[in-house]
């Protein structure tokens, strides 16, 4: 009998995952919780939030349910795998003392100084007066420092500071005026670096891996990576800064180290290993690692992984990754998100979107922040629809989804015009 899927979480991350489950032929029926209205075309949505972590373990003991997928990482923090699967259930990604990893950036900071792993060089602090001279002394230097809250801060715990000014004020706000709550309390300071980001997502067993893919996010809001920074405005597999030696590399320095360090440490880290580096002139270094799948990121991975999903997810929870392999689709994949009108600040919501209907029959729309009324389809998010199209290479990719995206219309609608820009660029 075929398998029943839950997929928790309600974002393009999420849809693009169900997207791809929805093709494995050992599953019977799909659901998601919360979900939205592109994935209701594709699962049964369940009316619980993803960080209603007992409900949802009720309701997937009541529904037989027998595998479940975590999207976001608060869940994974609360402890929803732990708690599953004291309950017998089977559920993909890592347990709390693993989601740590992501969790608390001090926690990985030292994980990486003990084992080695390439890092920017940093401190970490509780006291007000020795941080601010820290970094008063590291700014003499002439270079931009980086200052990172301890816990989880909606993307929004990290300040580059160029100025003094800056790197005090943000300074004060996280540790006496506890702008991100209990988050701030204790602070990473770290040397600046500069290179070219990339996302690098592999799946982990807690011993073996299977590597996955690479990809590149656009986190600020404006074309040449201009403005504050979102969730993510797009993205694209394949980045050419990420040559084969770099993937082999990483693998060798970072990804087996962290494994290997994470069960040393008595949490073996099971689910995805989502390695955030900079490639410096030095060579990769970890600037984060997530406990969890990327997003814009995943809406381009999951297109490209050939074959079922299931089983490699499946393998992870049974430890059973030694003999698994992903295969990777050849052409590429480029992602643009289409926005609301003031996003990443206040925006609008309940504007008619209005062209999905005319988009071509290859190209896939994930749904971010969609609200669906009588038939029709309304904004209800930030970050709204992501477009997606493959081609047989990068330029063919993205060329396709910018013309695809002139058919897509919503009041205040925008976007960048400049996804995998970088990429041609080198050419
Ligand atoms: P994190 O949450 O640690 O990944 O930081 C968020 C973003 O801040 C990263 O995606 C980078 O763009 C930037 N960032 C973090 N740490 C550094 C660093 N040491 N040097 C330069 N940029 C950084
Ligand atoms: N792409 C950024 C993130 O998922 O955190």
């Amino acid at each position: 009998m075929g398998k029943r899927v839950l997929v928790i979480g309600q974002g393009g991350r999420e849809h693009a995952l169900i997207w791809k489950l929805k093709q494995s032929p050992g599953i019977d029926k799909l659901y998601a919780a919360p979900g939205n209205p592109g994935i209701a075309a594709l699962a049964e949505c369940i009316d619980i939030k993803a960080e209603q972590v007992e409900q949802l373990l009720l309701w997937a003991k009541q529904n037989d349910i027998d595998f479940t997928v975590v999207g976001p990482e608060i869940p994974l923090m609360e402890g929803i795998v732990d708690q599953f699967a004291a309950a017998g259930l089977r559920i993909f990604g890592p347990s709390a003392a693993a989601a740590q990893l992501e969790g608390s950036k001090i926690f990985a900071k030292n994980l990486f100084k003990k084992y080695r792993i390439p890092t920017a060089r940093f401190e970490v602090f509780n006291d007000l007066k020795e941080a601010r001279a820290y970094a008063y002394e590291l700014m003499q230097k002439g270079k931009p420092v980086v200052i990172k809250a301890d816990g989880l801060a909606a993307g929004k715990g990290v300040v580059i500071a160029n100025a003094w000014q800056e790197a005090d004020q943000a300074l004060k706000s996280m540790m006496e005026d506890k702008s991100f709550g209990a988050a701030g309390e204790r602070v990473i300071i770290e040397e600046f670096l500069s290179g070219e980001e990339v996302s690098f997502f592999a799946v982990s067993d807690g011993k073996d891996f299977v590597p996955l893919i690479a990809a590149q996010d656009h986190k600020q809001v404006f074309d040449d990576d201009k403005g504050p920074n979102t969730g993510g405005m797009g993205s694209y597999v394949k980045p050419p800064v990420f040559t084969g030696a770099l993937e082999a590399e990483v693998i060798e320095k970072i990804i087996k180290p962290v494994i290997a360090a994470m069960q040393a440490e008595g949490c073996s880290y099971k689910g995805v290993l989502y390695a955030g580096l900079m490639i410096t002139d030095e060579g990769p270094k970890v600037l984060e690692f997530n406990a969890r799948f990327g997003d814009p990121e995943t809406q381009v991975v999951m297109p490209m992984i050939k074959g079922d999903l299931l089983p490699i997810l499946e393998a992870s929870v049974d430890g059973e990754l030694k003999n698994c392999q992903a295969e990777i689709e050849a052409g590429n994949c480029v992602c643009v998100v289409l926005a609301s009108g003031g996003y990443p600040g206040s925006y609008d919501k309940g504007q008619t979107i209005e062209g999905l209907e005319n988009l071509a029959d290859d190209t896939i729309v994930f749904h971010a922040g969609t609200s669906l009324n009588d038939g029709k389809l309304y904004t209800n998010g930030g970050r709204v629809l992501a477009v997606v199209c493959r081609g047989a290479d990068i330029k063919a990719a993205r060329d396709k989804v910018y013309s695809e995206i002139e058919k897509v219309k919503f009041a205040g609608m925008h976007y960048r015009t400049d996804i995998a820009g970088k990429a041609l660029r080198r050419g």
